[in-house]
């Protein structure tokens, strides 16, 4: 029987233990005996790396997270590290490797099939929502719905108190998080690394809404511009409303996986395991237009992230 090992590697993401699962179930159908390997790409080199038991992956569809851990490992840079990687798999019988992470795993599976050829299908899973040519991460929905949750909770204090709230959400250089909860909270104010921001014009603007009877405002920063600070200083001293920043971290990568991540992740784990039973070496599964497919690693490595455009669109008013 030919071994198939699943890891989770870079940052977790709900979606993560559904696609395990799903990996480990639908492979095994397929006549591969499933892996797990602990820990990300440390478990790899580490050799971390066990058969898969039904009790590994019951009861783990509703849990956040990933049980089978995750880590960003600088050490599998080094040759030498990703030689101990290969003769770990290689002394348990795994010719085949499923990881379900970001563009930065994928790109280190990519380097180890350079050196060893080592087959590889990627599941797109990170909440920034950045991999190219795929429209969908796995973890998305879910740390949408921990912000829309946070964002009421907040209105309702900012309306009770009259003060306006700066909201930061994470996305590193993707505004998709920030545009997607602005508009589904209907946030007064957005900034996104994606859309020119006019702090004059939209002075003028709240201004007058403050003449007219409003008392307070939800803005939603994503990280990647780097001025929720400054937004939160010049709202008090321009605008002279008080202002409050809540940043809100890690709170958005946990959580139990939304229906969507869920079924999500059966859509990409069983594609996963159909690409590499069909001979194909280093594809990404992808979710594009509506339609599930694969896309090779070269172009997930050689593009930059599109968000959105018609999410940029509804977006542009709330950053004048
Ligand atoms: O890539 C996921 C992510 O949560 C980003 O949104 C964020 O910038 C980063 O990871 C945080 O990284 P760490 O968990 O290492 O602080």
């Amino acid at each position: 029987m030919e071994g198939l090992a699943i890891m989770t590697s870079g940052g977790d993401a709900a979606g993560m233990n559904p696609a395990v699962k799903c990996c480990v179930d639908y492979s095994r159908t397929k006549g591969f005996k499933p892996f797990l390997i602990r820990d990300g790409l440390r478990g790899l080199i580490d050799n971390d790396i066990s058969e898969a038991t039904k009790e590994d992956v019951s009861g783990i569809m509703h849990r956040g997270g990933t049980v089978l851990r995750s880590s960003r490992e600088p050490r599998f840079y080094e040759l030498e590290n990703r030689q101990k990687a290969y003769d770990n798999l290689k002394a348990l019988g795994i010719t085949k490797l499923i990881v379900i992470g970001g563009d930065g795993s994928f790109g280190a599976l990519n380097q180890f099939y350079a050196d060893f050829q080592i087959p590889f299908a990627g599941i797109p899973a990170t909440i920034d929502n950045d991999i190219p040519g795929t429209d969908y991460c796995l973890g998305v929905d879910t740390a949408l719905n921990v912000i829309r949750e946070s964002v009421d909770s907040i209105r309702d204090t900012a309306n009770s108190f009259s003060r306006a709230f700066v909201i930061e959400t994470m996305g590193r250089h993707c505004g998709y998080l920030a545009m997607v909860s602005a508009l589904a909270s209907g946030a007064e104010m957005c900034l996104v690394p994606e859309i020119e921001y006019d702090f004059e014009s939209m002075g003028k603007r709240f201004r007058k809404d403050i003449a007219d009877g409003r008392n307070y405002i939800i803005a939603i920063v994503a990280e990647g511009t780097n001025m929720a600070d400054y937004t939160t200083r010049w709202i008090k001293d321009s605008l002279g409303m008080d202002a409050r920043l809540t940043t809100l971290g890690h709170v958005q990568r946990g959580g139990s996986p939304t229906v969507r991540d869920r079924v999500m992740a059966y859509h990409f784990s069983v594609a996963a395991v159909d690409s590499l039973l069909a001979g194909q070496t280093k594809e990404i599964m992808t979710f594009k237009g509506g339609t599930y497919g694969t896309q090779p690693i070269d172009v997930v490595v050689n593009s930059k992230p599109v968000t959105d455009q018609s999410i940029v669109k509804l977006c542009k008013c709330l950053s004048v």
